[in-house]
């Protein structure tokens, strides 16, 4: 089948002189992989254009998969005689549609595919009912920005990713007042992260929490003060931390230093986080830790969501 269709459109292109419009359908569990290589070469591209580097690697779609066993009116492909060209993906908890990835073939940006693909997870947002859109872009990404402020969508805050060396961090951490407890998957532990989080992002995230429970490759603890809850935090085998989630703004200093010290205990030579820039007292302690910036991002929604001051996002995807 796909013999056949890639010389007619060759064909096509030749007789008429312009590519043939790609074909926009939902994705299925076989695209994963697939498009996961797509957004890696499509984020690689532009952050190294930009002088950052490569930020990008290869991973197994397991949230992708989760995400479309949950919901697959989320995630779209385009896709032109059997090539996958862009891949569009969003999620929805309670009344937050989220926005996780929307990725285009470098040679086929600019063409109406990243717009195309974006009016077909709106439609998502619309379907579900959801009030509030959100997600997190790159800040040094004119294209992204100008298209998410033509649906509605705009800049909130910078959240900063922050790195550094595990062995530094070790030696300058502070004493931290707060007990952390393993996450389990009990009903009562699940309402009360779902708790936490509706208080932090207004909305809970129970599901997101039971994938992240089945991820042997992060742990989730939860923070308490005292015999007080006061958040939780994962912390992955890879040094990266997030999400992090408290009850109150003034705990977020105390959480993100237990997390920082959570990953500094652990073997992973670089420890990481996603800091917004309403988040004062996680980002003075990074700096004080010398913690450096590796990448800006951009939150961007719709009016009157994301004044996130309580909460550290786990990365662009998992928001
Ligand atoms: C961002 C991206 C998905 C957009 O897809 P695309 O197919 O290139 O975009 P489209 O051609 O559909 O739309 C481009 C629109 O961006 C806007 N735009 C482009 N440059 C702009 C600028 N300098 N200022 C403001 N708006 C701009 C315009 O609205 C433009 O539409 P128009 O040309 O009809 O006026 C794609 O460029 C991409 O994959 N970029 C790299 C990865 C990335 O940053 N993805 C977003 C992650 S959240």
């Amino acid at each position: 089948m796909e013999a056949t269709i890639r010389p007619l459109a060759a064909n096509r292109e030749r007789l008429w002189g312009y590519p043939m419009p790609p074909v926009y359908r939902p994705a299925r569990p076989e695209d994963l992989a697939a498009s996961d290589a797509l957004v890696v070469a499509s984020i690689n591209e532009l952050t190294v254009r930009h002088g950052f580097g490569p930020m990008a690697m290869p991973s197994s779609p397991n949230f992708q998969l989760f995400s479309l066993k949950d919901d697959p009116d989320g995630l779209w492909l385009a896709e032109e005689a059997g090539e996958i060209v862009g891949f569009a993906w969003s999620w929805v908890c309670g009344d937050v549609w989220f926005l996780a990835q929307l990725f285009v073939n470098p040679a086929r940006q600019g063409q109406g595919i990243g717009n195309a693909l974006l009016e077909r997870t709106l439609a998502h947002a619309r379907k579900s009912g959801a009030t509030h859109k959100a997600l997190i872009t790159f800040t040094f990404n004119r294209v992204s920005q100008g298209l998410y402020i033509r649906h509605g969508l705009f800049p909130k805050m910078p959240v900063y990713f922050f790195t550094a060396e595990r062995e530094r961090l070790r030696r300058t951490l502070p004493q931290v007042p707060l007990r952390a407890v393993a996450i389990d998957n009990s009903a009562a532990t699940m309402a009360n992260l779902g708790a936490i989080d509706c208080r932090a992002i207004g909305v809970s995230r129970e599901k997101h929490h039971r994938y992240l429970f089945d991820d042997p490759a992060i742990k989730g603890l939860l923070l308490h003060a005292g015999n007080d809850l006061v958040g939780y935090c994962y912390v992955g085998v890879n040094g990266h931390i997030g999400p992090l989630a408290v009850k109150r703004a003034d705990v977020l200093h105390d959480a993100f230093a237990a997390a920082l010290a959570l990953a500094a205990d652990g073997s992973a030579e670089k420890i990481s986080a996603f800091l917004p820039g309403t988040c004062d007292s996680a980002l003075s302690l990074a700096v004080d830790q010398g913690m450096r910036i590796s990448f800006p991002m951009l939150l961007m929604a719709s009016p009157g969501y994301g004044d996130w001051t309580q909460y550290l996002p786990r990365n662009p995807g998992f928001m």
